[in-house]
Formats: structure tokens, C-alpha cells, sequence
């Protein structure tokens, strides 16, 4: 009898839910298709915990969900039924699938949280499931991204597709006249769950197939030329159309857009919080790259890339949503703490205990050094065998500056693999063909914000990089990881020069921290209630100009002068400019105008193996030009000694955290 109220009582808990139905539409989503839309009805006794959970592939456990929507997400969800929209995912190389579940207010538990301590659904009391929805064909090439290579007449394209069958890169100048374009080979790579490290990132919560890398090298460009390409094959399929300007290191100009920390956009609720201001800091890159017409640029991201930390989707959140920049621009990077950080790995200096934490959530480089292919050779062993960390350190001319990115995460003191690169690297600048060296690493040598966890690590940088910055006359070095913007005197070891001295500012490197691209998690910089005269963390006479807005710098320089600008999301105006003079003199040079009121002039060097190219080269009238040029330069700046005082933002500053 028991059994058959059992019997009875199933029937009709299936009745109910089979009662309740899911729609997703379209199935199967073409190109154009941007939208998807989801729809239940019947769903009895609704509660303000339901929700829908997003899976692929459909063969997930109920537990390994991607992310979820809150059916209250609708107007009319007390009604049991209701509609909820999605913008187009990333095609994930396999079908998605929508599964209804109910999430019972009683059941709301502490134990089971996401990165906010907030309670993750359980995947318990599934009442619906849709059917399968295909976004896109997973045979052709998605999240392409390009980056210069070892030689200046080559580009280097990365995307994914997957399958690992061969696809080339096709290229050529008339876009119209594809029958003239050259075609090259591809390599390929893939990384496997057990390379991951630890979990989430080789859990079945985080893991997912991440496809297959392909990577193919545009070779013999000519400098300065609008090329056209696109990749693929012609029994799986074409990209589209894409096209970008070739290097050409006799350009007299130079412009890029640098940040770190920018993070990723996920359009649904997932286990950690994503990063929507990224979103702005691409719609506004992605205006001034448009404004810029033919001229050429790159990125700069400097560490703290997607914020995967272990769920890999994230990462292809991320390559579909910097493809409208990084298709046509190249996208340079360098390592963060949340690429790569995990206790395995094999740096482990004495000082770095509580610095080289769990940042990366198991992923421990690999999805980097796999998805990006930075010019160079670095490559370090991967603390648990799997492939080699890539991408440390490198460097490349871009017209008229220098630029070097290093890795903080691994070993750069006196005698690493890295500091004589480094060091070898700033040796052989040629300051006659650029003028200016833009030094990168993603944790700040310097910031005011109160980094006491990195204090022992800004004591080694302090004392192994600086020298080397300041003897080689690094013009600028960016950093992230603080997510705010700030930018100090030119200086080392925490001194300012005195802007009165002649040549002062030899050997002085402007430091900047630019990683307020969309990582959020930070509290406000402003005054505590009863203490409403001191801020949190004062600002100190070093330290020229903190933002607290997100956003991102500008870089425009000429053979004269490296302009640096800090552009806010909030309204993509410039908040914040400094310039700085090169020294040299062409032909039809002048002292360059005062931007915005805010300012800096570098002097050059007299002394030492970099010094200038004029001054190494003699030349009496050379040298009187200069004199000439320097007095009248500081002769200026000494009136306009009141820039340098400093420039607050009216908006509400903010303190960052380390992330
Ligand atoms: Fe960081």
C-alpha cells in the first residue's frame, strides 16, 4: 500500500513537472542573432529563489552549471511564468542548455558560496529542461587576436575553433582582390584538464574543453600598410574579414592604449563577480581606435586579464568581447597574479610566502601561456608538469618608444633568466631610433594605496629594478594590480628631483598604476565619518594625481614627446595628462604645448653610456641647441612650477585594493 501511494505521489510530482515547460529560442543562433530568449510557464507556487541555470555542455551534472538568472528577473514570475533575455554567448564549442530548478528559501545555505560568500544554487528540484541551443558552428574560427612577433614585417593571429583539423591565415593588401593574397600555415595547441593545477580550474565546475589554439604568422608585410586577412579553411569555413596596419619602425609616431585589471563581462550570475565596467573600457578604446583612421596602435594589458580564476568560459567571455579591438589591434599582455599564482609553482622566494598566493584558481599560467603568444622566448616549467608558462617577458619597438613587459610573478632579482634579460634588453636600446622606453610589469613598485601585503615584494622590486630603470633611463613604468590610477613625480627611491636643478630629471622614470580597467573590488577612498579631515590613505607630495574612476591611458608619442593620458568610463574625457620631453630636436621641433594645464618635462642626460645620441655623437652646434633648448625648458617650467602641485578630481577619489 505504501509503495502504491509512492507510485501515486511520483505520477503526480511528474504531472507537475511536466506541467511546467522551458523554451529557449532560437535554437540555433545564426550570426545575426543577438539575443536569446527564455520562457517557462507553469510552474506552480513560484518562489523568489527560482531560477534557471545555464549548462554546457548539455551533459553536465545538474551541479555544474555555468550560471544562473533569478526567474523574479521577469515582471511577471509570481505568475509562474515569464520571459528573460540573454545577448549572444560565446560560442563554447559544444550546444548549450537551460535547465528550471526550484530553490526553496528554506534550503538557502552559507555552506555553498560563490567569491562574495553569497549561497550558490544547489542544482536540486530540476522541474524543466529546454532543449539544446547552438550557438554558432564550432568549426569555424571565433576570439581572434593579434600581437606583433619576433620580426617587424610579421603578425602573429591567434584564434580558436573546435576541431584541430587545418586552417591557414590568408592575407593580402586589396582587400577586393583576394586572388592576390598570400596564404600561411597555422600551429596548433590545446591544454588538457589534468594540466590544470588545482580546482576550480580542473574541477568539473570549472573545466571546460577549451579548444583548440590556432596560430598562424603573417610573414613579409610592408611597414605601414592596411592589410587584410581572414582564417580558416575552405571545407570548415571562413572568419570574416579583418584587416590591421603593419609595423613600420621608421614611423615618427607612436600610440597605444594601456591598463591592467581589466576583467570580463558575463551576462549571468556565475561563482565569481565579472567585471561589467570592462565593457566600458572597450567601447571607449574602441571609439579612439576607430578615430584614429589609418594610423596604427596596440593594446597593453598589463596583468589580470579575464579574472577566469578556473572557470574557463570566462576566459571565452573574454576573447569575444575584446574581438572588435583585438582583431583589428594588437593585443599585448603580461602576466598577473590571477594568470598564474598557485602554491606549486617554482618560484618561491623567502619573502613571497603570503604574496604568491591561490590567485589563479588552479590554472597556474596555463590558460595564458596557451591563449596568448607574446613575442620572445620565455617559458618557465609549470609547477605541476603540465606546459610551460610563456609570455614572461619581452620586448618590441613601436615607432618612436621602446617597450619592455616583464613578469612579476616570477623571478626577477640580480642573476634570473629575467633580470638579465631585462637588464641586457635596456642595454641595447637605441635611443636615436626611440627616443622613449615604456617599462610594464603588473605589480606596482610604487602606490600609495595601502599594499601592505606586496610590501616585501615592492621592497625587492625596489631593490633590484630600480636601478636598472634609473640607469637606463626608463622614460615611464606602468603597473596594475591596484585597481585606481595614479601617477607620481619622475623619481627613484621615493624622491622626487628637484625640479630646479638643471638635468634633473636624468634617470627618473615617471611611475604610473593604471589598473582601474574594470576590476571593481575596492573600497572607497574617502574620508572615515570621524575623521573627515584626513583621508584614509594621504596622499603623498610624490604622488601627482590619483583617479578613482575606471578607464584606461593613451599614449601618443612623437620623436620629441611621450604624452600619457588617463581617460575615465565615466564620460571618456581626459582626466589627468602628462608630457614628456625626449630632448631631441628635429628639424622642425619646438618646445611641444602645455596640455591641459598638467604637465612634466623630462631633461636629458649628459652623463653615462645612454646618454643621448647628440651628445654621444659631438657636434658643437648640436650641443649648443641643446643648452639651448634645456634652459629655455626649465626656464619655462619654472614658471609653471604650480602644475606639478597637485590635480584633484572632483569626483569622489577611491582607495584600491591589491587584486
Ligand atoms: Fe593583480
Amino acid at each position: 500500500m505504501f509503495l502504491l501511494f509512492l507510485a501515486v505521489a511520483a505520477l503526480a510530482a511528474g504531472e507537475a513537472a511536466a506541467a511546467t515547460t522551458l523554451t529557449v529560442t532560437p535554437a540555433n543562433l545564426a550570426a545575426s542573432d543577438d539575443q536569446i530568449t527564455i520562457r517557462w510557464s507553469g510552474l506552480p507556487d513560484p518562489d523568489g529563489l527560482d531560477y534557471v541555470a545555464i549548462y554546457s555542455p548539455p551533459s553536465s551534472r545538474d551541479f555544474d552549471f555555468l550560471g544562473y538568472l533569478f526567474l523574479n528577473g521577469s515582471a511577471t514570475w509570481r505568475q509562474g511564468s515569464g520571459e528573460l533575455k540573454l545577448p549572444r554567448l560565446p560560442t563554447l564549442r559544444a550546444p548549450y542548455q537551460f535547465r528550471l530548478f526550484r530553490w526553496p528559501a528554506k534550503e538557502y545555505s552559507y555552506h555553498h558560496i560563490d567569491h562574495d560568500h553569497n549561497p550558490l544554487p544547489h542544482g536540486k528540484h530540476r522541474v524543466a529542461v529546454s532543449g539544446e541551443v547552438q550557438v554558432g558552428d564550432p568549426a569555424l574560427p571565433e576570439q581572434l587576436h593579434l600581437a606583433f612577433a619576433n620580426n617587424v614585417d610579421e603578425m602573429r593571429v591567434l584564434f580558436v575553433c573546435g576541431d584541430s583539423g587545418k586552417r591557414v591565415v590568408r592575407y593580402g593588401l586589396d582587400k577586393e582582390n583576394e586572388g592576390q593574397w598570400k596564404e600561411v600555415g597555422t600551429e596548433v595547441r590545446t591544454y588538457e584538464q589534468k594540466h590544470m593545477c588545482d580546482t576550480p580550474a580542473n574541477s568539473s565546475v570549472g573545466w571546460r574543453d577549451p579548444g583548440f589554439v590556432f596560430d598562424g604568422l603573417m610573414k613579409e608585410l610592408e611597414p605601414g600598410k592596411r592589410y587584410f586577412y581572414k582564417v580558416g579553411s575552405a571545407s570548415r569555413g571562413w572568419s570574416d574579414t579583418y584587416s590591421f596596419i603593419s609595423r613600420d619602425t621608421e614611423a615618427n609616431e607612436t600610440i597605444a592604449f594601456l591598463f591592467g585589471d581589466m576583467g570580463t563581462f558575463v551576462p549571468y550570475n556565475t561563482y565569481i563577480r565579472t567585471e561589467i565596467e570592462s565593457l566600458s573600457t572597450m567601447k571607449w578604446i574602441l571609439r579612439d581606435i576607430q578615430a584614429l583612421g589609418d594610423k596604427p596602435a596596440f593594446i597593453s594589458h598589463i596583468g589580470d586579464i579575464s579574472y577566469a580564476r578556473g572557470y574557463s568560459w570566462v576566459w571565452d567571455h573574454f576573447f569575444s568581447q575584446i574581438e572588435p579591438i583585438a582583431a583589428n589591434t594588437p593585443y599585448h599582455v603580461c602576466i598577473g597574479n590571477h594568470e598564474y599564482d598557485w602554491p606549486s609553482q617554482p618560484w618561491k622566494p623567502w619573502w613571497g610566502a603570503g604574496i604568491y598566493g591561490k590567485d589563479s584558481g588552479g590554472e597556474c599560467g596555463i590558460p595564458y601561456s596557451v591563449k596568448f603568444r607574446m613575442p620572445g622566448n620565455s617559458n618557465l616549467p609549470t609547477g605541476n608538469g603540465g606546459p610551460d608558462t610563456r609570455n614572461l617577458y619581452y620586448s618590441f619597438d613601436s615607432g618612436v618608444v621602446h617597450f619592455v613587459f616583464m613578469s612579476t610573478e616570477t623571478d626577477f632579482v640580480k642573476g634570473s633568466d629575467q633580470y638579465n634579460f631585462l637588464k641586457a634588453d635596456l642595454d641595447k636600446v637605441n635611443r636615436t631610433r626611440t627616443p622613449f622606453v615604456v617599462f610594464q610589469g603588473h605589480r606596482p613598485m610604487y602606490t600609495s594605496s595601502k599594499e601592505s601585503r606586496d610590501a616585501a615584494l615592492k621592497q625587492q622590486m625596489l631593490h633590484h629594478l630600480e636601478p636598472l630603470l634609473v640607469a637606463y633611463n626608463v622614460t615611464v613604468a606602468l603597473w596594475g594590480h591596484v585597481h585606481m590610477y595614479e601617477r607620481f613625480c619622475p623619481m627613484k627611491n621615493f624622491q622626487c628631483l628637484d625640479t630646479s636643478s638643471s638635468f634633473q630629471y636624468l634617470g627618473a622614470p615617471v611611475h604610473f598604476v593604471i589598473g582601474m580597467a574594470g576590476k571593481d573590488s575596492q573600497p572607497l577612498w574617502q574620508p572615515r565619518h570621524n575623521h573627515p579631515e584626513v583621508p584614509i590613505f594621504p596622499q603623498p607630495v610624490r604622488s601627482m594625481y590619483r583617479g578613482g574612476q575606471f578607464g584606461y591611458t593613451r599614449l601618443a608619442a612623437t620623436r620629441e614627446k611621450l604624452t600619457l593620458m588617463y581617460v575615465g568610463n565615466h564620460d571618456g574625457q581626459v582626466h589627468d595628462t602628462v608630457e614628456i620631453f625626449s630632448g631631441h630636436i628635429s628639424s622642425n621641433s619646438s618646445v611641444a604645448d602645455v596640455v591641459d594645464g598638467t604637465k612634466l618635462g623630462t631633461g636629458v642626460s649628459t652623463k653615462g653610456k645612454n646618454s643621448p645620441w647628440y651628445l654621444r655623437t659631438g657636434g658643437s652646434v648640436m650641443f649648443a641647441l641643446l643648452l639651448g633648448f634645456v634652459f629655455g625648458f626649465l626656464v619655462r617650467r619654472k614658471k609653471e612650477a604650480a602644475h606639478w602641485t597637485l590635480v584633484k578630481n572632483d569626483e569622489s577619489c577611491e582607495l584600491s585594493q591589491y587584486h
